[in-house]
């Protein structure tokens, strides 16, 4: 019907259709290169651009001690880590955590730990590892990207993370993984964590697959 009543027409354009149609593309392009092409030295580096630069600026900056990466995968994060804590001559000790240790491919000279863990059990974990954590030291740099027993994992490392450590709780982008990790209950949002908004909104506001989780503890 050409002529209509005013209050008959919604807040709607073919404009944010044509948006959302590229938007969903643009992600879909970034998933799949970050999943299947993006390497460090052959092994999988699995970060979108935006986040990779910011883990750069953040290693420089914070010139973290410790590292404790959730999700190992075969290591080409860790292992761009330790090249990246190596060209900036810092210090640091780089423990990553996987359930799967078959496709863990880091090479020999690396001094990276890798640690078989399934996230499901990280509190017997931590009971037979504690000295190794308790002896950590700051600044911590914790990154959460196991995407399993996410709030467990967080929960049980805290007691173990000092004022000025840093969490990064990666693909927030996932609204189910945002809401759980920060909002619900056992999130984050009742811990004694603040937001960086500095890395946050790094390159635009949460432009990167981490929305409102680059955490500094109290
Ligand atoms: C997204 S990948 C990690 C990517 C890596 N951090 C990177 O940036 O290249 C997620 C990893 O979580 C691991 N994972 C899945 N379930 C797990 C569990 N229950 N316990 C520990 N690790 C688990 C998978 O084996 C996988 O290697």
């Amino acid at each position: 019907m050409r002529f209509t009543k005013i209050e008959t027409r919604a807040f709607a354009t073919t404009i944010f259709q044509f948006l959302a149609a590229y938007l969903k593309t643009y992600l879909q392009k970034i998933k799949s290169a970050k999943w299947n092409h993006h390497k460090w030295k052959g092994l999988t580096l699995m970060k979108d651009p935006m986040t990779l630069s910011i883990y750069m600026m953040m290693i420089q900056d914070i010139k973290p001690k410790t590292i404790l990466e959730f999700g190992t995968y075969d290591g080409g994060s860790s292992l761009w880590m330790e090249d990246t804590i190596k060209a900036l001559s810092l210090v640091c000790n780089i423990h990553t955590f996987d359930i799967n240790e078959e496709r863990v491919n880091l090479p020999n000279d690396s001094k990276i730990k890798f640690h078989q863990l399934d996230n499901h059990n990280i509190n017997q974990f931590i009971k037979e590892y504690k000295i190794l954590f308790q002896g950590m030291e700051s600044p911590v740099l914790m990154i959460e990207d196991s995407h399993e027993n996410a709030n467990g994992i967080i929960r049980a490392l805290d007691p173990f993370l000092k004022s000025g450590d840093y969490l990064i709780i990666e693909d927030t982008l996932d609204e189910v993984k945002y809401k759980q990790t920060i909002h619900s209950d056992n999130g984050i949002r009742n811990m004694n964590y603040e937001i960086d908004t500095f890395y946050c909104d790094f390159w635009g506001v949460n432009n990167s697959w981490n929305v409102n989780s680059i955490f500094k503890k109290k």
